[in-house]
């Protein structure tokens, strides 16, 4: 979706890697997490930095494979090893359809998918994964189970300047975030399968579920449903407050994948890089505009365009996102979800 922009940067997000580079397992030995490319976390961190949308003090970052790994690698973490009954994972209805099939696919004995927060009535410990902004309803979101056993994991990948405005750095215990969304680098994905929506309706009726087709702001208005299938090679990185939480997840991943490919944090750094960059000599011509303003064009831009079709259409309707003044930018703008979805 970014991709001109990209173009425009050239040299400046171009990195030639030799053959004598990331031979190596080993990033930083110093540090807890060893796989972790030294360029990429201080990218991480100076780019949270500018924008403001995250604290990295006090804070571990552990960069995964893409949300698949680091998703698991969270719920191995926050789940007890010896407990008599898997830990319950929910989130708040409408969620992130994969929460489930990343949950369930490996049948673990140590956490199970428990479903809508909403409806989750069940005593003991549990995992809820809060989404702000929500894919695919794009609302910001709070916890809703709120009892004293559960562990949040707060899923950030929407929480970026071109889509919802900024109000606060966020200083959550578990926090994730992925290149995908804040530069549009989703990265190489394999075996991914496009179902007409034929296909889709059948499929929701068999699954006993409505069917909804899905408006992706990423790409154009897709009628097509991708049903990933397979490993994502987009790096993922997780602040995390506790120690021993980081260690798990960083031993997950070690016995996972033995790390995360050099190669490829060293790509993300020269572009997270490039984009705070973008910001060192900031004009107003349209040459030279930073990374998220031009995020920003395109997505006011594309929802216009939607709300012009969805109201012509009468088919549809649209919900009004309250307005909200962005620290970072100064700009008061309602939210412009990268992924939305709705009924018919
Ligand atoms: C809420 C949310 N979290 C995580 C992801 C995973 O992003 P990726 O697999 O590109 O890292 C997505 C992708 O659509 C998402 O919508």
């Amino acid at each position: 979706m970014y991709e001109r922009f990209w173009h425009k940067m050239g040299e400046k997000s171009t990195i030639v890697i030799s053959g004598h580079q990331s031979i190596s397992y080993f990033s930083d030995v110093r540090n807890l997490c060893w796989f972790l490319e030294p360029e990429f976390a201080n990218s991480v961190v100076r780019l949270h930095k500018l924008v403001g949308n995250a604290i990295t003090e006090d804070h571990h970052i552990v960069v995964g494979t893409g949300s698949t790994q680091l998703f698991q690698a969270v719920l191995y973490a926050l789940s007890p090893p010896n407990a008599s009954e898997p830990m319950n994972v929910v989130s708040a209805a409408p969620f992130y359809s994969s929460y489930p099939l990343l949950t369930d696919y490996l049948k673990s004995a140590l956490y199970k998918w428990a479903g809508d927060a909403y409806e989750f009535s069940k005593d003991g410990p549990y995992i809820e994964l809060v989404t702000s902004p929500n894919n695919p309803d794009g609302f910001t979101r709070e916890p809703v189970v709120r009892r004293t056993k559960g562990l949040l994991v707060h899923d950030l990948a929407y929480y970026w300047p071109q889509y919802t405005p900024i109000s606060f750095p966020a200083d959550h215990d578990i926090m994730l975030f992925t290149v995908s969304k804040s530069t549009g680098h989703a990265g190489i994905r394999l075996g991914k399968i496009y179902a007409s929506i034929e296909f889709h309706i059948a499929f929701g009726k068999a699954r006993g579920s409505r069917p909804s087709p899905i408006i992706n702001m990423q790409g154009r208005l897709i009628i097509r449903i991708p049903i990933l299938i397979a490993v994502i090679v987009s790096d993922e990185w997780a602040l995390v407050k506790d120690r021993e939480i980081a260690k798990k997840m960083i031993n997950f991943i070690e016995l996972n994948t033995i790390g995360v490919s050099r190669d490829s944090q060293l790509r993300a750094a020269k572009i997270l890089q490039a984009v705070s960059e973008s910001y060192d000599h900031v004009d107003n011509s349209k040459e030279t505009e930073p990374f998220f303003e031009y995020g920003y064009n395109i997505m006011a831009k594309r929802w216009k365009q939607l709300r012009a079709a969805v109201n012509k259409s009468k088919l549809f309707s649209l919900p009004d996102f309250p307005p909200g003044t962005c620290t970072f930018t100064g700009r008061t703008f309602e939210s412009q979800p990268g992924n939305f979805q709705f009924n018919l």
